[in-house]
């Protein structure tokens, strides 16, 4: 316990930047580095980040400062936050934990198989041009019984070091040293994979919008890779926010995290796309694209073996950074209401969730045929349930309750600090909050569903 829970006072962050890393942490991650380039290889490229720009703008933006406001004004977890402003509301606190529950479950997974490519790209095990072998590689791994629970072991053994130490000498902590390793990373890369011949192509598929290739299912996949991206819909930044002074500026905040997490996963588009374009390989090869297209690609480089080790420690870096806040949010709740004490209640649920995970590990491998959810196994029924419901509902009600229910005005009274700073965008972000994002996720939402 240190001295700040000793004397009842809530933990808090030890400086802005602080702040501002692990929030950009908890967003950039697995979403930015594996999903967002296979997206975009799968959905027309360009057109794909066209309309996730613009649900960035209205969505994200939007209900990052909603959370943000209402976990400082309540300074509690994301149930406790929700039943602060009406007991009527504790149901979408609960969702949220659990939609961290189920997420790093499977999340968790994904970890593993980085740590066990950091270890094979350490080793050189990947360094074929053979596709084929590389897959059957990949599928090996994540097809196994004991190796990927092993590594996903591992994977939430890292994430409860982290978690153990609190908000500001453990996740604050972490997060100054590995999100700067990570921006150095990724634009070294970057930059490598720029400079190679015929590397415009792959510029052009990532920033060209073709308009003919935007459907139904372009803006949804982008609906929810913003949901996901920025860690939104389950009160992962109401915990965090919670443990924000009320002297931080808010506004500014929900500008920048936001921008970082955009920022990276075009670089990460960026470090992934023109190389694949100059080797000729397919962008659109689905969540394979960063296992088994990507090495490929590093063993034709020089010092590939190098950027190799460089890009599998940066997506475990980004990866680690996003599981504790996925935890944080399912720690915070326990250890303020039930009091428990933070190294137990971190023990007890990484347990919990480590055990969760390995239906979802085993569902890749041994236990493919187990159906649980139409024709999904553990691990896609996971995903299925927590990012295509849970977050759009836990988004929808966010804007209810933050927009209509608490009330408009003591939310602008919140973010301006009791009317001490300026918030110049207020009645923009007051008409999006209460009118276009709710209207634009129920839509989104109902058709996802149906
Ligand atoms: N935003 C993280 C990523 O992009 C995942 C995440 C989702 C983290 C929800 C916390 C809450 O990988």
């Amino acid at each position: 316990m240190n001295s700040n829970q000793a004397n009842g006072q809530r933990e808090q962050w030890g400086s802005k930047i602080g702040f501002i890393l692990a929030a950009a942490g908890s967003a950039v991650g697995l979403g930015n580095l594996w999903k967002f380039p296979y997206m975009a290889g799968k959905n027309g490229g360009g057109a794909f980040v066209l309309v996730y720009f613009v649900i960035l703008f209205l969505v994200g933006f939007t209900l990052m400062m909603a959370e943000l406001v209402l976990g400082r004004h309540t300074q509690l977890n994301a149930i406790g936050a929700y039943r602060k402003i009406s007991k009527a509301f504790t149901w979408v606190g609960v969702l949220g934990v659990l939609a961290g529950f189920l997420i790093l479950s499977f999340y968790s997974v994904v970890g593993g198989w980085v740590i066990n490519y950091v270890v094979k790209s350490a080793t050189g095990a990947l360094h074929t041009t053979d596709t084929g072998a590389l897959g059957d590689m990949f599928g090996q791994l994540v097809g196994g019984t004991v190796e990927p629970i092993l590594y996903h072991g591992i994977f939430m053994v890292l994430t409860l070091a982290i978690v153990f130490g609190g908000i500001s000498g453990g996740i604050e902590k972490a997060s100054k040293i590995m999100m700067p390793a990570l921006f150095i990373m990724m634009i070294i890369l970057a930059i490598r994979s720029l400079t190679f011949e015929g590397a415009s192509e792959g510029v052009r598929f990532l920033l060209a919008p073709d308009f003919s290739a935007i459907n139904r299912g372009v803006v949804l996949d982008a609906l929810g890779q913003v949901f996901f991206s920025l860690s939104l819909g389950m009160g992962c930044m109401i915990t965090y926010g919670s443990y924000l002074s009320k002297e931080e500026n808010i506004p500014q905040s929900a500008i920048v995290i936001p921008l970082v997490d955009t920022g990276v996963a075009l670089l990460a588009g960026l470090a992934i796309l023109p190389a694949v374009f100059a080797f000729g390989f397919e962008p659109g090869q689905g969540p394979g694209l960063m296992f088994v297209t990507l090495p490929a690609v590093f063993a034709q480089m020089p010092l590939g073996r190098i950027f190799e080790l460089i890009f599998f420690t940066l997506v475990l870096f980004a990866a680690l950074t996003s599981s504790i806040s996925l935890l944080e949010v399912c720690v915070a709740y326990v250890v303020d209401e039930w009091k428990w004490n933070r190294k137990i209640t971190t023990m007890t649920l990484g347990a919990v969730i480590f055990l969760m995970g390995i239906p979802a590990s085993l569902s890749n491998g041994p236990w493919a045929h187990i159906q649980i959810l139409g024709e999904r196994g553990f691990f896609d029924t996971y995903d299925f349930i927590a990012s295509n419901i849970f977050l759009p509902l836990g988004g929808l009600m966010l804007c209810l309750v933050v927009g209509w229910f608490w009330g408009i005005d003591k939310a602008v009274f919140e973010a301006t600090n009791n009317g001490r700073i300026r918030f110049g965008l207020a009645p923009i972000w007051s008409f999006l909050v209460r009118f276009v994002a709710p209207v634009a996720i129920l839509i989104v939402f109902i058709r996802s569903i149906m």
